[in-house]
């Protein structure tokens, strides 16, 4: 075979059956990305002749004698980039970027008339990270980038420095090297949701050419852990080993081939002779609490940290304040209902993966999709028991995260054979595997009762929530806690009552997942608030703003007050001002006409989230003079498109007096500082940040303190400037002051350190006007309004994708995404065909508002602004809905055949008696 590739020719022949995404990939052509392997998500669109296609699709052997074109081929052979990617870096049209080399091949391709139907064009790619706006801007060629300007960083547009490395394709995410000697690990899985392992033969799977190892449970290390990750290990419970001799849900590793290559890996999954003991399973989480049901744990409840493992509780919290029985006996109006919310999984693009090798000083190197690399070699450490030196975890640019990788779903296992076989071991999980192997959303069973006085007064809340974790506890207490916390307490209500559990079934683990639980009770709560105000004839946003919690007050949940939590800057009033004026304008005269027939309605919710975990979360920074007057800032937190690495040059760029070009950052590698707890929990700006902030600041103290004691001036007189530290008689550069240091052995770097507490409070709300075609249950969203309270915003262009792709994000969940379980416990939707994420055409655009705050806790004022976009968007919709429909939906997703069996029960048939008339409100 003969194919010219980026105008370089090759002549081997493919493998049989070989795709033409791997035949490039395995020849350099990294940019050539692996999201699905089914034709479905885009990321690895190359052009053949000028064609797009999607190369997993595309036999390899049917590129011979023509041209291939891929990501790193757009360009000029000189260098000039392609229009397409000028115009992605002018908007930033991407956020982790996995998907990036897919949209550009594909918008290169599209003509005058087809640039006119983007929704109709991008039908074949999908982005999990930005919502598509910012896409749709690329593509229209809207700027959205500001140059940068020495010390003027904050609050700027400025651009991701990664940014000409993932137009180009050349942006180097966890796969995309080379390893000399790789080996490739495939997992067998189990086909039982619960089964005792009596016997495994794995004789045949060895004789298969090219298989070096065949791993099980007796290979692996007795101890128990638990693959969340948290800066406090105890917040999870001891259920898990690598490889188990128990399987408690369908897709639970079972075994773990290495070879030499994928195929015979897979082969030898195969040729793996496992025999069974089937054992009863349980599917649901409250027959699971009942006497008699299967025990999916049977483990003593201390030692493994499970609260009632005889009951399938692995966790639970009761707590109450005042007494709720008394508030709604004095309550004019009581609502209660029950709300229940779906399994949604991450879909990152970049599956769960990690390639790992011995060092030439023999350490154990893992390099790994993850979010939480000092972490993960903790706990490396301890499973292997191996000292800290002597492992060493990197991410490279993570394709997106969204908590999913806040757990060690394969580095255990990679790191085992690494030590067995002594050589490079790869295992990259499949989109297939993503659904039966990493973890979900917890699907939550919510009952919520509410009182309030006539008047408009709460009176009582009170909460029973049921979580399910799955097979394994990972993150189980932990967002079962935290789903209840500031959901309450964003309402001041003198009663209070909580009961939670978080439950195990056999059923595939749940994990952490933006928004950590609370955008599951905030759909119950906002859904009940609204309905109760309806009931008092109310408006439902008045009646919310009267019972919000105001400035200074404590926060104070059915547990009683959380103590580091504060609110250190107010935008809640502000938002829900926003929330007020797009109530008020008129629809849009130029908008497309709502059909006959259609309802149409409108809804708001509001959400609170503390701008850190509880606990303490640790970020160490270091920043460091360069010879040539620039600044290495070292950093612990991952880069997974969440923008971070742009704000920390901003932060270390205004406190230098210096441009953000200047600024090189090294990141995510637990070589580089000495410690950080991970980028979740939306830390990467206000805990990782402030420790960069104290590391700059430091270092220009320092600066300024050299310089002074060189010039022999009062330090008072020195300033930071162009470059230089200005003085009264002059400048001095800083790279003849890095000299003058050097000479001196004084060493011209500065660390910073943040323990992420005390927290302040982050608010945000959702407003939809939507039409719902009673006929059909298809929902349009009309106009959709977010107000986000941010603090300062430190980059406003990348704090908006932020938005608009958690609200895309949780469109996703609310209206269609669900992972379904069948009744044998399997996932039946492991394929981005079966489980549908939004694609282009789904998406509104997102009004976005940033509101006027500054945060007296977090850096410049700064708050987190990653989870909490998803949190009101749910509830939003179903307000929207109850307002045009008069029915209220307790279930999620929003379906459209959820939706219309429900209008049919509920009689509602049609819009109004006159065609073209809608009716805004309909009376329960
Ligand atoms: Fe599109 Fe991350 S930027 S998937």
């Amino acid at each position: 075979m003969r194919v010219e590739v980026n105008g370089s020719l090759f002549e081997e022949e493919p493998r049989p059956g070989q795709c033409l995404r791997t035949y490039l990939r395995e020849r350099g052509w990294f940019g050539v990305k692996k999201g699905c392997d089914a034709g479905d998500c885009g990321a690895c669109t190359v052009h053949v002749d000028g064609e797009p296609v999607h190369s997993c699709l595309y036999p390899a052997f049917r590129a011979d004698g023509r041209a291939v074109t891929t990501v790193e081929g757009l360009a000029s052979p000189e260098g000039e980039l392609h229009p397409v990617q000028r115009q992605f870096l002018e908007a930033q049209g991407f956020q982790c970027g996995f998907c990036t080399a897919g949209f550009l091949m594909t918008t290169a391709a599209l003509d005058e008339d087809q640039l006119t139907d983007l929704p109709r064009a991008f039908k074949g790619n999908l982005c999990r990270c930005t919502g598509y706006r910012a896409i749709e801007d690329a593509v229209r060629g809207v700027r959205h980038v500001e140059a940068p300007a020495a010390g003027e960083s904050v609050g700027r547009n400025l651009p991701a420095p990664a940014g000409p490395r993932i137009v180009t394709g050349t942006a180097p995410f966890t796969f995309d090297l080379d390893v000399p000697g790789l080996l490739h690990m495939k997992l067998l899985r189990s086909p039982h949701a619960h089964a005792r392992i009596t016997a495994v033969d794995v004789s045949a799977a060895l004789r298969v050419p090219g298989v070096h190892a065949v791993l099980t449970h007796h290979d692996a290390p007795a101890r128990h852990f638990s693959t969340a990750r948290h800066e406090h290990p105890t917040e999870d419970p001891d259920d898990t080993r690598v490889l188990d001799d128990t399987v408690r849900h369908i897709g639970q590793r079972v075994a773990a081939v290495v070879a030499e290559s994928e195929a015979a890996a897979e082969e030898g999954c195969r040729r793996v002779e496992v025999t069974y003991e089937v054992l009863p399973a349980v599917l649901d989480p409250e027959e699971a609490m009942k006497p008699g049901a299967p025990v999916v744990h049977d483990k003593d409840a201390t030692t493994a940290r499970i609260s009632r493992p005889r009951d399938n509780v692995v966790g639970e919290a009761h707590g109450e304040i005042g007494d709720v029985e008394a508030g709604f006996a004095e309550a004019d109006e009581v609502y209660e209902g029950t709300y229940r919310t779906q399994r949604v999984q991450h879909a990152s693009l970049e599956t769960h993966g990690a390639v790992a090798w011995l060092d030439e000083d023999g350490r154990l190197t893992v390099r790994s999709s993850t979010q939480t690399p000092f972490l993960t070699r903790r706990a490396l450490c301890a499973l292997y028991d191996l000292p800290q030196d002597k492992v060493r975890v990197v991410a490279a640019r993570v394709g997106g995260g969204f908590g999913g990788k806040q757990e060690m779903l394969v580095e255990d296992v990679v790191a085992l054979a690494v030590l067995r076989l002594r050589r490079p071991v790869k295992l990259e999980y499949t989109r297939a595997e993503q659904f039966h192997g990493a973890t979900t959303r917890h699907p939550f069973t919510i009952h919520v009762k509410i009182g309030a006085r006539r008047d408009g007064t709460l009176t009582a809340v009170r909460l029973r929530v049921v979580s399910d974790t799955g097979a394994y506890g990972n993150h189980g207490p932990a967002v079962m806690f935290h789903s209840v916390g500031e959901s309450m307490a964003v309402y001041r209500a003198p009663n209070k009552k909580v009961d939670a559990f978080s439950v195990y079934t056999h059923t595939v683990p749940a994990g952490a997942f933006r928004g950590y639980g609370l955008g599951q009770v905030m759909f119950a709560m906002e859904s009940a608030l609204d309905e109760l105000a309806r009931r008092l004839g109310l408006d439902p946003l008045a009646f919310k703003a009267m019972n919000v919690i105001g400035p200074g007050e404590p926060m104070v949940t059915a547990d009683g007050e959380e103590e580091d939590l504060h609110i250190a800057s107010y935008g809640l009033d502000q938002c829900l001002d926003i929330v007020r004026r797009a109530r008020a304008q008129e629809p849009d005269p130029a908008a497309a006409p709502v059909p006959d027939g259609w309802l149409v309605g409108e809804g708001a919710a509001l959400a609170m989230i503390a701008t850190g975990p509880p606990g303490g979360h640790i970020a160490d920074a270091r920043i460091s003079l360069l010879p040539d007057g620039g600044f290495d800032l070292a950093v612990g937190t991952a880069e997974f498109g969440n923008g971070t690495t742009t704000v920390h040059r901003q932060i270390a760029a205004g406190e230098l007096a210096t441009t953000v070009d200047r600024i090189t950052v090294r990141q995510s590698d637990t070589d580089v500082v000495g410690h950080d707890t991970g980028a979740f929990a939306s830390t990467g700006v206000v805990v990782a940040g402030k420790a960069t902030l104290r590391a700059s600041r430091a270092l220009a103290d320092l600066l300024l303190d050299l310089a002074a004691a060189q010039l022999r001036v009062p330090r008072a007189a020195c300033r930071l400037a162009e470059e230089a530290v200005l003085h009264p008689a002059g400048r001095l550069p800083l790279k003849e002051l890095y000299q003058a240091a050097r000479a001196v052995g004084v060493p011209v770097c500065a660390d910073g350190h943040f323990g992420g507490t005390p927290r302040s409070v982050a608010f945000n709300a959702q407003w939809f006007r939507v039409a719902v075609d009673p006929g059909t249950g298809e929902i349009r969203i009309l106009r959709s309004v977010h107000a986000a309270d941010a603090g300062q915003v430190m980059n406003p262009m990348q704090c908006r994708g932020q938005v608009e792709g958690g609200v895309a994000q949780a469109l996703g969940a609310t209206l269609f995404e669900d992972v379904r379980v069948d009744e044998r416990g399997e996932v039946e939707t492991a394929a981005f065909r079966r489980y549908r994420l939004p694609q282009y055409a789904d998406v509104p655009r997102t009004e976005v508002h940033f509101m006027r705050t500054a945060d007296a806790i977090g850096p410049l004022g700064a708050k987190s602004m990653s989870e909490s976009p998803f949190n009101p968007v749910a509830p939003a919709l179903a307000n929207a809905l109850r307002d045009a429909t008069g029915v209220r939906f307790t279930r999620l997703p929003l379906t459209r055949d959820r939706v219309w069996l429900a209008l049919r029960e509920a009689g509602v048939t049609d819009g109004a008696d006159t065609p073209g008339v809608t009716h805004r409100t309909r009376p329960a």
